[in-house]
């Protein structure tokens, strides 16, 4: 019986430090395959996100957006019957196995490309860091991502793997031991990318993305440079856009396809309350005070922080 190096929340697979981040160790080669094998182009666009921040709700909108040209009326949007995890695809993870085909049809995808990923700035192909894509970031307060991951990994089908209490969950994301963590270092990774070059990355918080959807996917449309002519016509496509990715219609999407299930995790599972502040229903008062304190000595100084209810 070997034993892990390390567990993360819940029933998580193995966790392994590698280049300076707690990679999940299936997908170590999928990253290495991704640094040496994945060429970027100029007009690929990259969701990133640590895990559990609101990814499956950006991409959604950074997919209805990219393809607006194509699905300008939608009425028979793919968003309507495909779970946005179905439509856009992690290289770390596809690239982990037989990635000579998978490279190749990386290659052939129709332009522009939309990715996304849960590697660190840091750890990303040069390729993606030099060129000319364009990455969005999302961000979520530090509490309701650890309430998030704790009751997504707990459902996990990983039954062979050893589960971690609830308290020593908290513990090991209180020391950054969770997958693509430490979460402080992930994040201000992106942030300091996003002072540093804005037209290359947009940093969005979840809690605002919340507070004023219109308001930032009009900032995510103005990013990514899509030309939406008319004012009017401006204002009723990002209604459209933000009517289609709403948490209310995602999460029957499973339901209303073919209830399929993926090898981890039901689809279903990537919607649960979608709210900001559930926190307050999960952590103990001492629990509060650690992870205030955590966040506080973390971001200090960097000029991020959150909203958290
Ligand atoms: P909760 O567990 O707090 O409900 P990720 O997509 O990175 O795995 O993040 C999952 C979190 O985003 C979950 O938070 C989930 O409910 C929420 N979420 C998923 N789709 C959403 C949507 N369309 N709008 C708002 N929140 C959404």
């Amino acid at each position: 019986l070997s034993l892990p190096k390390e567990s993360g929340l819940g029933a998580v697979p193995y966790l392994h430090l590698f280049q300076g981040f707690w990679c999940p160790s299936h997908c170590i080669q999928g990253v290495e395959n991704f640094q040496k094998h994945f060429h970027a182009k100029d007009n690929d666009v990259f969701v990133a996100s640590f895990p559990k921040s609101g990814t499956t709700w950006l991409k959604a909108l950074t997919f209805a957006i990219v393809n607006l040209p194509s699905f300008s009326s939608f009425e028979h949007h793919p968003l309507l019957t495909s779970n946005p995890h179905e439509l856009v695809s992690y290289p770390e993870f596809i690239l982990s196995r037989d990635f000579h085909d998978q490279v190749l049809s990386l290659s052939n995808m129709s332009e522009p490309r939309l990715f996304s990923t849960h590697v660190p700035f840091s750890s990303l192909p040069e390729s993606v860091t030099k060129s000319n894509c364009k990455i969005i970031y999302i961000c979520r307060n530090p509490f309701d991502i650890f309430v998030s991951s704790w009751e997504f990994f707990t459902k996990l089908k990983l039954v062979s793997l050893p589960a971690l209490t609830y308290e020593e969950a908290f513990e090991k994301y209180c020391n950054g031991i969770v997958g693509f963590g430490p979460w402080w270092s992930h994040m201000l990774g992106f942030w300091k990318e996003s002072i540093a070059t804005p037209n290359k990355v947009l940093f969005l918080k979840y809690e605002d993305l919340k507070e004023d959807t219109e308001f930032h996917v009009k900032r995510m449309v103005e990013f990514l440079g899509c030309t939406i002519t008319q004012r009017e016509e401006s204002t009723e496509m990002v209604e459209n856009i933000i009517k289609l990715c709403r948490f209310e219609k995602m999460k029957d999407l499973e339901v209303n396809k073919s209830g399929e299930i993926d090898k981890f995790t039901e689809k279903k599972n990537f919607f649960r309350k979608g709210k900001i502040g559930d926190w307050i229903n999960y952590l103990s008062p001492s629990m509060i005070e650690k992870l205030s304190k955590i966040t506080e000595e973390k971001l200090s100084g960097s000029g991020l922080s959150f909203k958290m209810h």
